[in-house]
């Protein structure tokens, strides 16, 4: 640790990580670690992007710019808000995204393989209709409609606040031609609608581990999370009424987060293909609209399980 006071960007930086490790703070809402977030508070205080950031490390802040790195820290410590809803911006998949307390800040590893057009199990010239069921602030289908340009994607959510601020980043994006956002329970208001991709990140935290999730996450709307006892409550409602909105050759994308293990279990005979993201994780899964026809009874038997 630095005993100096802090003078240059970088000072600042390392001020700001020693603080965030001393209070014990947590992150997962758009970094992972306490330099990254250090880095993206003071890129921000500073007006600038993080991958401006390099460039301005031997810059000494101004007063102003010196009293909002200390009130971010101090903020940012005292709420244990996610410094996304403090700076209501994020980046999801390279895009830039507003976010607020109406929703949950954009973090979803399918950003992921948004990025690499879901190849080899999609051709994407072939993409024509997406969904991004339980959208929130609309960065999955916002990701969507950049990585497959001749696409047309709708955007559902059953929180009208949430999707105020999906309206809000459809409307920034300039995508209200191609995004359409429309508040649904799941697939209630698609009736007839088909999909060449559906790609999710519904709710999946079974009740015991929501008690025991760190202090950031309350501050994200409890619909956003929770799934039940078994955290399987609303993927399995998905899995059973896909079929029907997919066409031939579609694939259904989901992220499950730790129930994954839960869900493999609930049904041993599906042959779920869990994605690996660069770090190794794999809790997103994709099914082709063949295998979930092929199990369509299976999901329907437990439409709202209590395993
Ligand atoms: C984990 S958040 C994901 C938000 C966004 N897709 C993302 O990745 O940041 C889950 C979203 O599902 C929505 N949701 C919960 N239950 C739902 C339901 N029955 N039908 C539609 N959306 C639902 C919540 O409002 C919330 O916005």
């Amino acid at each position: 640790m630095n005993s100096l006071p802090p003078r240059t960007v970088a000072d600042f930086v390392e001020w700001t990580e020693d603080r965030f490790v001393e209070a014990g703070l947590y992150f997962g809402h758009g970094t992972d670690n306490a330099l990254d977030e250090a880095a993206w508070l003071v890129g921000a205080a500073l007006g600038c992007e993080p991958q401006e950031l390099d460039d301005r490390l031997g810059d000494e802040p101004t007063p102003a710019q010196r009293e909002r790195i200390h009130a971010l820290v101090a903020e940012r410590i005292r709420s244990r808000k996610p410094l996304a809803y403090l700076l209501n911006a994020v980046w999801f998949a390279g895009l830039k995204f507003y976010v607020d307390e109406r929703t949950i800040v954009p973090r979803s590893l399918i950003g992921e393989f948004i990025l690499e057009r879901f190849e080899p199990w999609v051709d994407p010239g072939m993409v024509r209709r997406a969904l991004d069921l339980c959208t929130g602030s609309g960065c999955i289908a916002v990701a969507l409609a950049h990585s497959f340009p001749a696409a047309r994607v709708d955007a559902t959510d059953i929180s009208a606040e949430a999707l105020a601020v999906a309206r809000l980043n459809v409307e920034r994006h300039g995508l209200r031609e191609r995004v359409r956002v429309i508040q649904s329970d799941l697939f209630d208001e698609l009736a007839g609608e088909r999909y060449d991709l559906i790609a999710t990140n519904p709710p999946y935290v079974a009740t015991p581990e929501l008690e025991t999730l760190p202090a950031e996450y309350r501050h994200e709307p409890a619909l956003a999370l929770a799934a039940g006892a078994s955290g399987l409550d609303v993927i399995t409602r998905i899995l059973a009424r896909a079929p029907e909105h997919l066409n031939p050759g579609g694939i259904l994308v989901a992220e499950v987060g730790n129930s994954s293990e839960t869900l493999q279990q609930a049904f041993p005979e599906v042959p779920f293909t869990w994605l690996t993201t660069t770090s190794g994780d794999e809790s997103v899964f994709l099914l082709t609209a063949e295998q979930l026809a092929g199990h369509r009874e299976a999901f329907a038997a437990r439409g709202r399980p209590d395993l």
